[in-house]
């Protein structure tokens, strides 16, 4: 069975980006002497899908971070968008949740990180997120893009664990109950 994975980072009062995308008070707290768990995530990810917010953030990031292949989900963005070198990275798809998951499971994929904030929340609703690691950064931001929004009924979490880390950042994982 396919299944969808979270990992993210958010400030404390639970903005991934500030309104206008921007990262920078999260690439500035990144210490990278610390472990946060990524390179143990993704190693277990078989095939990453993003918002289009997220995308056009990365787009023009080289050397482009992403491991594993990427599809966007899109109802705007044309295959013009992705830039050239990125052709056989990334590919777009403009699909529902749960249309999507069918096509990546078709094609033999069984672990998804989803990530950006509106499509983790489509995600979550549509019940296709298995488990979230979700590390709060130690700043308010007061306003931006938020990691989560409206459901349409409660979603139960189990609290798995948490770290600390020296920098103050805090890594919480949950696993989102059926
Ligand atoms: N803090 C972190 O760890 C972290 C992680 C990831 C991203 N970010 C930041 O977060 C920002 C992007 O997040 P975001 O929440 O604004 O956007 P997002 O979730 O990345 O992208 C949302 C867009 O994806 C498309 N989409 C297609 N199917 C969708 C679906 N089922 N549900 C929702 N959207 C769907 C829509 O674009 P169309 O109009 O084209 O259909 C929608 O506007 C960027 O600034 C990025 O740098 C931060």
């Amino acid at each position: 069975m396919i299944t969808g994975h979270v990992f993210i980072a958010t400030s404390l009062d639970g903005f991934i980006a500030r309104s206008d995308g921007d990262i920078a008070w999260l690439l500035e707290r990144d210490n990278p002497d610390e472990d946060h768990g990524y390179e143990v995530f993704i190693s277990d990810i078989d095939i990453i899908l993003m918002g289009r917010g997220t995308f056009e953030k990365m787009r023009d990031v080289r050397p482009w971070p992403y491991s594993r292949p990427v599809v966007v989900l899109s109802s705007t963005l044309m295959q013009s968008d992705v830039p050239g070198d990125l052709v056989k990275k990334v590919r777009l798809a403009n699909k529902a949740p749960e249309e999507a998951m069918r096509m990546l499971e078709s094609e033999g994929h069984r672990k998804v990180y989803v990530d950006g904030g509106l499509l983790i929340q489509s995600f979550l609703r549509a019940g296709l997120i298995a488990d979230m690691v979700i590390t709060n950064v130690p700043v308010l931001l007061g306003e931006g893009r938020r990691l989560f929004g409206k459901v349409d009924a409660d979603i139960s979490l189990c609290h798995e664990e948490t770290k600390s880390f020296p920098s103050g950042l805090v890594q919480s994982r949950y696993r989102v109950e059926a």
